[in-house]
């Protein structure tokens, strides 16, 4: 134990993160769109509220702080939206901004990306958006990557027929990693696969995520994938 006269060379030490962290706190603010401790029920709950809302199901897989999904949920209002992220501070910007734009067909789960398909029933999905995933460019960090044969098993047994992936990187070895990946499963083929000045000409793909503009500034080419569940072939 620190003696009483020692105690002014030990400040309290700020154990709590929410301490540290005001956005561990502030995550529980905003109960209507942002689910702290998320679960299957919960969320269904949630979405079972806003009835508007019932069309088809959309997923962000690292949504960042919300930008995508904020346009894409503006643009297509019948459309419910998911956004899954871990970071505290981005899920309480992208509440905020929710909020604000009084949209009601978007929610936010603080929960792991490769955790999706526990909120999904078989053949519910029409569309998962994976926007600049984190990289891990070292070839020791690629197990950690979100895109693996099991997450990409797992999009094929949650996406409808016809169901659409859309990947945006700037980093081509993931890109190329995420198309080598597709020669061991059955269902999801490439339909777009290109890069920047292809995709300018593809209509509707234009909305951005903060860090695809931060991207598009630096000049930095962009490669955009989209891939389609279609019927096995083995
Ligand atoms: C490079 S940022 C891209 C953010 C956003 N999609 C965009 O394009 O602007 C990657 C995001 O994925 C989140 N992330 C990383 N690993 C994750 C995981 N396992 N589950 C959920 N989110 C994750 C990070 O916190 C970060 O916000």
């Amino acid at each position: 134990m620190i003696p009483d006269s020692d105690l002014h060379r030990h400040p309290p030490a700020l154990h709590r993160a929410s301490e540290v962290n005001p956005y561990t706190r502030w995550i529980h603010e905003h109960p209507a769109v942002l689910l702290a401790a998320p679960t299957p029920p919960a969320l269904r709950e949630k979405m079972e509220a806003s009835p508007a809302a019932s069309g088809p199901l959309v997923l962000d897989l690292g949504c960042g702080s919300g930008n995508f999904l904020l346009q894409m949920a503006s643009l297509l209002p019948r459309r419910r939206f998911v956004g899954f992220e871990l970071r505290y501070k981005r899920l309480v910007k992208a509440a905020r901004k929710i909020e604000k734009a009084k949209l009601k067909n978007v929610w936010l789960l603080r929960e792991a990306a490769e955790r999706f398909a526990l909120y999904c029933a078989p053949a519910s999905l029409a569309e998962v958006h994976v926007n600049f995933p984190d990289p891990w460019p070292k070839r020791r960090d690629w197990t950690k990557r979100l895109v693996s044969v099991p997450f990409l098993q797992e999009l094929e047994r949650t996406l409808q027929h016809g169901g659409l992936v859309h990947l945006r990187t700037d980093h081509s070895g993931y890109f190329l990693h995420v198309l080598s990946l597709l020669k061991q499963v059955d269902r999801l083929r490439p339909r777009i696969c290109c890069n920047d000045d292809l995709r300018r000409r593809i209509p509707g793909s234009n909305v951005r995520s903060e860090f695809e503009q931060m991207f598009s500034c630096q000049q930095k080419p962009i490669f955009y994938l989209v891939l389609e569940n279609s019927r096995p072939t083995r």
